[in-house]
């Protein structure tokens, strides 16, 4: 894998908004995104993909009998554009065990909390429900559990008094699009391995919370 030749497959359910990030940032990070995979026909980042002329999947879980059909439907697509990294961005399917197996070490997800904290949905109402005063992103690699894997990197906010769900969402997103190309280059050039019993980057040993990475002004 050279500097400029690792293929990054992303997978989405929606918006789309990380996939525009990493398409966005691609030249510099030493990454290609080679296709888009995703489980939804309206998804509209289909649309953002197709403008940036980048060849897309589509593996609708409601069209299979059960999880393992679906899975390898998926894991078939997936093959198809020979990925060297796999991005879940905000893909919201749980990935079956065998798929996981099958990618172990080059899948990456980003999460919009500061891991272990808030796994799973709706984790900017949770961050006002429990009067935290910090919230984020984390990166991490994907393991069985949902969200539960080796956490890469995170970058955080301070929760402000009006802030609204709506308010947060739109934060923690500028925080992902300057973090998500980031981490996707580090693998890209070979910085960053899952290795043995944790993360490594530039043959460093990360810390179980990971890296914390500065949010960029604004945020
Ligand atoms: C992002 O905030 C991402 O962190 C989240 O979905 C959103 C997708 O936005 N992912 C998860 O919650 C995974 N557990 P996008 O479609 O605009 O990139």
């Amino acid at each position: 894998m050279t500097a400029d030749s690792c293929n990054l497959v992303v997978l989405i359910s929606g918006n789309g908004s990380n996939l525009q990030a990493l398409i966005d940032q691609s030249g510099v990070h030493g990454y290609r995104v080679a296709g888009v995979v995703c489980n939804n026909p309206s998804a509209f980042g289909l649309q953002r993909a197709a403008r940036a002329g980048i060849p897309t999947a589509i593996v609708e879980h409601g069209n299979f009998p059960d999880r393992e059909t679906f899975d390898g439907a998926l894991l078939e697509a997936i093959d198809g554009f020979a990925p060297e990294l796999i991005a879940l961005a905000g893909f919201m399917r749980i990935l079956g065990e065998a798929f996981v197996r099958e990618h172990a070490e080059r899948i990456l997800n980003i999460h919009p909390s500061l891991l272990p904290k808030h796994r799973g949905m709706h984790t900017h109402q949770r961050v006002l429900a429990a009067g935290d005063k910090e919230h984020g992103v984390s990166i991490h690699f994907v393991n069985e559990e949902l969200d539960g894997g080796p956490v890469i990197a995170r970058s955080r906010i301070r929760v402000r008094e009006d802030d609204t769900e709506a308010s947060l969402a739109r934060r923690v997103h500028r925080l992902e699009h300057a973090l998500y190309p980031r981490v996707a280059g580090w693998f890209a050039t070979g910085r960053l391995q899952l290795g043995d019993g944790g993360v490594y980057l530039d043959g460093r040993k990360l810390p179980s919370a990971g890296i914390e990475t500065p949010a960029p002004t604004g945020a």
